[in-house]
């Protein structure tokens, strides 16, 4: 590889572009979040960094609450048009025919149609330069049922989660390994291979 080199910039792909629910189920709002992650295990912690002129940016001040709501294939577009239109002109989420639900443990709602729902509260704000960030304790998440093996083991390959980088976004593509993989034994690795292809096919893919 030949590389140029080029000034410092937010250059870290792909992320989620997370749909942020805030506001109340009567008047909720959402935006879309690039910047976010994950920051701690145990307990569980998550940021979300916001710039001060977003209208959802005193919302979640104000509440200290919000939702992270993964961003999938099907609502894509919703995911885009909450990124570049503000709550503060329009009901975002009636216009791309989202719907929200009360959260179990925030007043926050949750995007219905999104499989997974991270509640989260805000501990502390940290002032960057364009954006604030908002630290979050994750106190709660809501899991669509359908993902669910009989174990109770949740399936994310199957929830067609998207992504986005260098702005573009992209539904996520074949499962190329898996946690811990390149370490493993080959029986081991051949019995989950076995395992995987023989649950595809109980899932109707053809397991190739
Ligand atoms: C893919 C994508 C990622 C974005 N990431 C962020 C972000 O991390 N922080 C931010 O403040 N705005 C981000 N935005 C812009 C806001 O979502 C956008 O300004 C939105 O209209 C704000 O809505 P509101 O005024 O209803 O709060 C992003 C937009 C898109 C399309």
């Amino acid at each position: 590889m030949k590389k140029q080199h080029w000034p410092g910039g937010a250059m870290l792909g792909p992320v989620p572009p997370a749909l942020v629910s805030c506001g109340t189920v009567e008047k909720p709002n959402a935006l879309t979040i690039g910047w976010t992650g994950i920051l701690n295990t145990i307990p569980p912690k998550t940021y979300i960094s916001v710039r001060p002129e977003r209208y959802s940016y005193n919302l979640i001040k104000e509440s200290g609450e919000f939702v992270i709501n993964l961003p999938t294939e099907k609502i894509v577009k919703a995911v885009d048009y909450c990124g570049v239109r503000s709550g503060a002109k329009e009901d975002k989420l009636a216009k791309c025919g989202l719907t929200v639900s009360p959260s179990v443990k925030i007043s926050a709602p949750m995007v219905d149609q999104s499989p997974v729902n991270l509640e989260c509260k805000v501990t502390d704000i940290v002032h960057l330069g364009s954006h604030d960030m908002f630290i979050a304790d994750i106190v709660g998440v809501n899991v669509d049922e359908s993902l669910l093996d009989e174990k109770g083991k949740l399936h994310l390959s199957k929830a067609g989660l998207c992504a986005y980088a260098h702005g573009e976004y992209f539904a996520l593509g074949k499962q190329i390994g898996d946690f811990g993989f390149s370490v493993r034994r080959k029986s081991v690795q051949k019995r989950r291979n076995m395992q995987a292809k023989k649950e595809g096919r109980k899932n109707g893919k053809n397991g190739k």
